[in-house]
């Protein structure tokens, strides 16, 4: 058996740039994500036809059963062939599962998630310690399965696995923009596809207060508009994430971010009333009153309603970015701040979380918050979530916390999947650090923020790239390259859809909207144009709209449906690259640009009458100008190449400058193969010697 990670596995992995199911050495090629602690490969393959059967052995439970009834759907539903459970002689399954013994009856962090997956050409053995790892070895076994030349089939494969961080964590806020039960459900499966275990659901804002309280109905009352999660709802979220092997964290965000709340009970605030559903995005004022022994008789009795209704061992309190506006024109507040010794209102706010913490820890639980809760005399049992930078994780780590990491993993700036990818919670100041510190860095979490999500968009803003994140937190620390990253998120992406996540398929109903009736054409070139564009990135979107965003502004142009990468200026990049690399002496890449950039330079005319017709069209006729230009431009860099011809002293200038102009953000939208274009012409400058420029 091998341990650790198996080199020739990862190689294998690595090498998936080529297509075919098999490389050279007729090794299978696989598409697994997160890749495994360690792959050795077999020979041979097992058949999944209509006499595939699954049985099991050792430990069983209903969830277990449910599991495998799910598994066999879903192998049914990749694989069209009919397949149900069938009792009978376990020994001669095609699949047997064994799971030793049960997990824990509310899951726990740091629980035994390993398996251990055997297939041969005769039949497949997963075992697993606990449900969990059985859990995981099922989805490793549908991402094993694929379409060969004479049926599906899963390699002949050993797969002894078992993850880096016992916290891989996605958060919703399902507070700025309402977030269905069902659209949670789809990602809750997305998280069990790529073996993530936590589920933290961020639960109010100033924008919206989404859960019921009995004890405080005013709360959802005053503070959703009817946009709430009934407690029976929340349990059976719960229930719907314990089956998946996924803890669910519930935040609630005091003493800031809390103006929702205020609209029922105004008498917790720090400045007068009466509050409303705050509408905008931003940062505001409205913060508890932490001098008012009021608020903590609330938070207590609040507290006790949710530590039952949400059985994780974890509660967070939020406790980022108080502006202490009202707590600076309180001359209450500000006398108590004098009387305490309390310095000023970060003084105030670890006032606030020591007033807090023996609360929440009264009712059985340990206190997440956001870094800005990070206070050496806060006791040791709390988990600090870094998101302003990495090194509040070390520092955290350093004194004693346990942590985990968001920092680099907000899928809502718009990064590319490589960018996450390359953020590990281990580096930085944190790749310092003693043993014993380095432990209590417990994984990460990305972040979905809802400002400019809704039930149609918002899987696109999560998958496929969430899975990236996903396979840091998994996977061995040495699995890095972002080619085999992505060949295999791009994978998996085709496979999340067949979970019911509509990250791809919401794209062409969006466009389609956007369009109004079109000829084929029209929408041909619509499609071709949001395929190279993505939103601009980072907190820009606020800075270049026409009008200030609230919630209710309609999320229906193309910023909204395109995906936030586009897989199609990157594969056209890393054609522009292999073909400077070859010293623009390939042929076959040479005729790709060129078909590629000609189509480019046509699809303007195609799309102009779309854009008379339609207003959400017109948003984007600068850019689609654009895109022609910067066609026209790349096609004229490759003629003088190709050629061999140094182009006229100026003409690079020239185009550099028409470059910048495309470059700049319209409609909040940015053309993105301009940096690959931008290549071509200065390899073209360089006077056909491209070489040195690639
Ligand atoms: C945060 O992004 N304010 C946690």
């Amino acid at each position: 058996m091998v341990s650790g990670p198996s080199m020739r596995g990862l190689c294998l992995l690595g090498a998936l740039m080529s297509s075919p199911l098999v490389n050279a050495q007729e090794q299978p090629l696989l598409y697994l994500m997160p890749v495994p602690a360690s792959v050795q490969i077999g020979t041979g393959r097992l058949l999944v036809d209509s006499k595939f059967s699954v049985a099991s052995t050792g430990y069983t439970e209903p969830r277990l059963d449910r599991a495998l009834e799910r598994f066999l759907l879903r192998l049914s539903r990749q694989t069209a062939i009919p397949l149900s459970r069938k009792t009978g002689n376990s020994s001669k399954a095609s699949l047997v599962i064994h799971t030793d013994h049960a997990s824990k009856e509310i899951q726990e962090l740091g629980e035994d998630e390993s398996y251990l997956l055997e297939v041969t050409a005769t039949g497949a053995k997963l075992s697993a310690v606990t449900p969990l790892g059985t859990l995981h070895g099922l989805e490793t076994f549908l991402q094993l399965v694929e379409v060969s030349p004479d049926g599906f089939a899963a390699p002949a494969v050993t797969i002894n696995d078992k993850p880096r961080f016992p916290w891989r964590g996605l958060m919703i806020d399902s507070a700025r923009h309402f977030v269905p039960l069902d659209v949670l459900k789809r990602n809750i499966d997305g998280l069990e596809a790529v073996k993530m275990n936590v589920f933290h659901w961020h639960l109010s804002e100033n924008q919206g207060f989404r859960v019921e309280s009995k004890k405080f109905p005013k709360l959802h009352e005053g503070g959703s508009d009817g946009l709430y999660y009934t407690q029976e709802e929340v349990h059976d979220l719960i229930e719907y994430a314990r089956e998946r092997g996924i803890r669910v964290v519930p935040e609630f965000d005091v003493p800031g971010h809390s103006t929702a709340w205020f609209v029922g009970y105004p008498e917790l605030a720090s400045g007068p009333g009466p509050y409303e559903i705050e509408r905008k995005w931003g940062v505001f004022d409205p913060a508890f009153d932490p001098t008012n022994e009021r608020t903590y008789k609330f938070l207590d009795q609040f507290i006790a309603e949710m530590a039952k209704l949400f059985p994780d061992h974890f509660f967070h309190v939020g406790g980022d970015e108080v502006n202490g506006k009202q707590w600076d024109t309180n001359a209450k507040i500000q006398e108590f701040i004098k009387a305490h010794g309390l310095k000023n209102n970060q003084g105030l706010q670890s006032y606030f979380n020591k007033r807090l913490e023996p609360i929440v820890s009264k009712h059985g639980k340990s206190m997440v918050g956001w870094d800005e809760v990070l206070d050496p005399a806060l006791p040791k049992d709390i988990v600090i979530q870094s998101w302003r930078g990495p090194d509040s994780l070390a520092a955290a780590a350093k004194q004693g916390f346990r942590g985990i990491l968001s920092n680099g993993y907000y899928l809502d700036l718009g990064w590319s999947a490589a960018r996450h990818y390359a953020v590990d919670p281990l580096s930085g100041a944190a790749a310092n650090l003693a043993p014993e510190e380095k432990a209590r860095i417990l994984g990460g979490e990305s972040c979905m923020w809802a400002e400019y999500i809704n039930p149609e968009n918002i899987d696109s803003r999560i998958w496929p790239r969430n899975a990236a994140i996903a396979e840091r937190l998994w996977s061995p620390p040495e699995v890095t390259d972002p080619a085999s990253m992505h060949t295999r998120m791009e994978a998996l992406a085709d496979r999340l859809e067949w979970l019911g996540l509509t990250h791809k398929s919401y794209h062409r109903q969006m466009l389609q909207r956007i369009a109004g009736p079109s000829t084929p054409e029209e929408f041909v070139a619509l499609t071709t144009l949001a395929s190279l564009v993505e939103p601009v990135k980072d907190y820009t979107r606020e800075e270049t709209a026409t009008a200030e965003p609230t919630s209710a502004t309609p999320l229906n142009r193309v910023v909204d449906a395109v995906p936030l990468e586009s897989a199609t200026a990157r594969h056209f990049a890393e054609l522009v690259g292999k073909f400077l690399a070859a010293s623009c002496h390939d042929p076959a890449a040479d005729a790709r640009l060129r078909a590629q950039l000609t189509a480019w330079r046509e699809n303007d005319a195609k799309l102009q009458p779309l854009a008379q017709r339609s207003f959400l069209v017109k948003e984007v006729s600068a850019t689609s100008r654009d895109l022609s230009t910067l066609a026209a431009v790349g096609l004229l860099a490759l003629d003088f190449v190709t050629k061999g011809q140094r182009p006229p002293e100026d003409w690079k200038a020239q185009q550099l400058a028409v470059l910048e102009q495309i470059q700049k953000p319209k409609g909040q939208l940015l053309l993105m193969p301009t940096p690959a274009i931008q290549k071509l012409v200065e390899a073209a400058s360089a006077g056909g010697t491209c070489s040195s420029s690639s």
